[in-house]
This record gives structure tokens, sequence and C-alpha cells, in this order.
């Protein structure tokens, strides 16, 4: 028990740090939670036009699951994979910010990387594909993170890909609103306007 509950609280504690609200912040650009969509991932701050701020946000808050897994990785497949859920839980429910964070894609993505780098690169090429094609940035990481799980099963021991498979179903929630917007046809595409879309 010990290695799950230890893997998962320091996932967890890593995961909850919200990057992309921490550096917009010190920016100067006040509460990124009020602006476009309101999440507080790489996505949303680029809707304030500060592309390096977008950047610095998606790959911090790739390397703080990244990181959890490789520290946790030590221990054993069991502990990386408690270590994966607790960071991308971390991201989504942060403590600190009353549970309510972001959506975690570029948390996920930075997991995949650590349980299995094939499978991080899989994903990171369907989402890349799926953007360039679509231009929507949430469904490119929903179909993306579903293709990767698929690959996990593949390429990965069974409880990596067990831990991957359970974040799609997190992922795909925490989209929700992006998934009607998507339906009513009025989700923003990448580069469209800072107007709020909720
Ligand atoms: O990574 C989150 C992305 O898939 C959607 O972000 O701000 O458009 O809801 P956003």
């Amino acid at each position: 028990a010990f290695h799950i509950v230890v893997p998962a609280a320091l996932g967890y504690l890593l995961g909850s740090i919200p990057f992309g609200l921490l550096l917009t912040r010190a920016a100067g650009l006040g509460d990124i939670r009020k602006v476009g969509s309101g999440n507080i991932g790489a996505t949303n701050v680029l809707r304030t036009g500060r592309k390096g701020l977008a950047a610095a946000t998606l790959l911090l808050d790739a390397l703080k699951g990244f990181g959890a897994v490789l520290i946790c990785g030590v221990f054993g497949p069991i502990a990386a994979a408690a270590a994966a859920l607790g960071a991308v839980i971390g991201h989504m429910f942060p403590v600190w910010l009353s549970f309510k964070g972001g959506k975690g894609v570029a948390t996920t993505l930075g997991v995949m990387w650590g349980l299995g780098w094939p499978v991080g690169a899989i994903t990171c090429a369907a989402w890349l594909v799926l953007a360039a094609l679509f231009r929507y940035s949430s469904l490119a990481a929903l179909v993306s993170v579903a293709v990767g799980a698929i690959a996990s099963w593949f390429l990965l021991e069974t409880p990596l890909a067990v831990a991957i498979t359970v974040l799609v179903p997190l992922v795909w929630i925490r989209h929700h609103e992006n998934i009607d917007r998507l339906l009513k046809g009025v989700e923003p595409k990448i580069g469209a306007s800072k107007t709020r879309t909720d």
C-alpha cells in the first residue's frame, strides 16, 4: 500500500501546481480563469496572445507529470502508475484552487512520456495531426488520448496501460463543455478570438 499511497500523494502534489495560473499572474495578465474558456491550461493561455507563456505552461504542466512518474518509477510499475494517476488528478482537482483545476491534457502527455516514451510520442503526433487538420485543441486532445491508451495496451506493461486507460474518461469528463460546443459547432478554433466561450 505504501508503494501506491506515497507515489499517488507525490504525484498529486506535483500535479496540483497550476502553472498556467501562476505564469499568467506573474506576467501581470490577471486571472486566466476570467479569459476565454476559463481553463488554466496552455490552450487558454494562448488566448491571451502570449505564445511563450502558453508554451511554458504546456511544458511545465507536462513536466510535472513526467517528473512524478520518473521519480516514483524507481519503486516499480505500480508506483509509476499511481504517480501518473495522482499527477493528472492533482492537475484536474487541485486542493489549492478549491478542486477546480484544468482538463489534464498536458499532464496526461507528460505522464505518458514517463510511463513509456513511444506512447507519449504517438499521442503527441496524433494531437499534432488532428490539430493541424481540424484546428480544435479540445478535439485533438479527446481523440489523441484515446489513441495513446490503445497504443499503451500494445506497448506497455498492464499496470501502465490500465493507468493510461483510466485517464481517458477523466480527460473526456473534464472536456464536457468543449464536447457540448463541438457538437453545437461553436468551439473556438486554435488562433481564434479571445472572447469568452462559456
Ligand atoms: O487542453 C485543454 C484543451 O483541450 C481545451 O482547452 O481552453 O479550449 O477549453 P480550452
